[in-house]
Parts: structure tokens; sequence; C-alpha cells
């Protein structure tokens, strides 16, 4: 595999942080899930800090910052509050998503179309602090074309459709990522994917050669229980290495 082929694993850790919230106290600790992956062989650690702190919190985002010696990728909605937050800290990469408070997790794309001039100059300033710029979109043209005008250098497309459907419908989702990953790429825009991605689902989406990065969390902390930590990484890395 030569490396501009690499698929990079993101590893997602808000849900360890879901489980020590149930009961108030230190553990599971994320940072130390967080090491473990890079241990296994994740590319970089993806945290999600919501508005209402339901899983990864902010002093969580400090420890992850001060420990890490991979990339951190601060997944965050548009918001003042998050844009300070995410210029003082200053990770590797922010992902823009778009956040509801009544959702059970991230249910759609940004539509980085029709908030153009919010996040003109959200992303302008971000790309400033050198903070490597993302939009979680739905692969769908006209959000690829929004990120072009927008100058953002990355693009992860929302995959969730695509791992809830199947049959015919699953492979039409597929190619509607495959096009919108060509698309980003020939304009210049690095293509990643997440959401709902699982071993069963994975290789298509990491057979997409335009990607270069998956962020997996729900699936990967929900397997450790029964493999650890470790082997389901190690098993997910196999499975994405396999498909290119
Ligand atoms: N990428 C983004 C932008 C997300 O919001 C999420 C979910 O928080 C993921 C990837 C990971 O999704 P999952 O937990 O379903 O693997």
């Amino acid at each position: 595999m030569s490396g501009t082929d690499f698929l990079r694993l993101g590893v997602n850790i808000d849900h360890v942080a879901t489980i020590r919230n149930a009961r108030g106290g230190d553990h599971p600790e994320p940072v130390r899930a967080a090491l473990m992956a890079a241990e296994a062989g994740a590319d970089g650690i993806t945290a999600h800090l919501r508005e209402d702190r339901r899983h990864i919190r902010d002093e969580d985002l400090t420890i992850l910052m001060d420990q890490l010696t991979i990339p951190l990728n601060l997944e965050m909605a548009a918001t003042d509050e998050m844009l300070d937050i995410a210029l003082r800290h200053k990770p590797h990469a922010a992902c823009i998503v778009p956040e509801n408070r009544e959702e059970r997790t991230t249910e759609g794309g940004l539509d980085a179309a029709g908030l153009h001039n919010r996040l003109t100059d959200f992303v302008g300033q971000l790309r400033n602090a050198n903070i490597r710029v993302s939009l979680f979109i739905e692969p769908d043209p006209r959000q690829v074309e929004a990120a072009i005008h927008l100058g953002a250098p990355v693009v992860e497309f929302h995959v969730g459709r695509y791992a809830e459907l199947d049959g015919v419908e699953r492979e039409d989702e597929l190619r509607r990522i495959a096009d919108a990953a060509a698309l980003a790429a020939k304009n210049g825009i690095e293509p990643h994917a997440g959401h709902g991605l699982t071993f069963d689902n994975v290789v298509p989406i990491a057979a997409i050669p335009q990607l270069r990065e998956l962020n997996i969390g729900h699936f990967l902390i929900g397997e450790a229980i029964f493999t650890g930590l470790d082997n389901s990484i190690k098993r997910m890395r196999n499975l994405m290495d396999e498909a290119r």
C-alpha cells in the first residue's frame, strides 16, 4: 500500500465518557482509552464536546490535549462557545457538526450550503489558528460545492444512512458516497467518512479510494466489552487495510 493510499482510523472515545458519566465518578477515563487506542494502531482520536456535555467534558479536552501524542479531532457545533474553546485548545483538527439538543446522536450532515454566511467566518478563524477544518456533510454534491466555496480543506461524509440501509438502497447510497468523495478529491478537498461503521459494513466504504480517514466510535467501544479495545481496534484496522 503506498503512502497516499493509506486510510487513517480515527477512534471516537465519546462513549467511554458516556459510561463514566452514568455513575458520576472518574471511571472509565476517556484519556486511558485514547492512549490504549493509540497503542492499538489508531491514527487519531476523535471527541465531540456537545453543548450539553453529555459525554466528553471540558476537562477531558484539557487532559487529551496534554497527554495525546496522536492528533485530536474535536467535533463541535458552529457556536461562539465552541469556537472559543477550539481556539484556546488548538486541536489538530476541528470537525463542524450539526447539533440538536434532543437528538440521540448526530443525525444528519451539516447544511454547509444553507449556513454559508455563518460558516465563512467560523472556518476562517479556525484556519487562521492552523486548525484543520472539516465539515461533516451528507454525501451530496451541493454540500461538497458549499465546502469548496467555504475553503474547507476536509469534508467528512455522514455515512449513517448507508449503515442503516441494505440491498439495492445500500448500493445506491454507497455510489452517492463514492461520487461525493471523487468530487471532493478532484477539487482538492480531503474526504473522510464516519457514523455507524461496524465490522460488517466498513469494507465497501474503506474501499473507496479517495477516502483518507474513517472516524469510528460507538461500535468499537461497544465491541471492546466483548473482546477488549485493543482487539476491536486491530480487527477494524485489518478490515480497512484488506479493503484498500
Ligand atoms: N464522525 C462524526 C462527525 C460523528 O459525529 C460521529 C458520531 O459522534 C462519528 C464520526 C462516529 O460515529 P459512530 O459513533 O457511529 O461510529
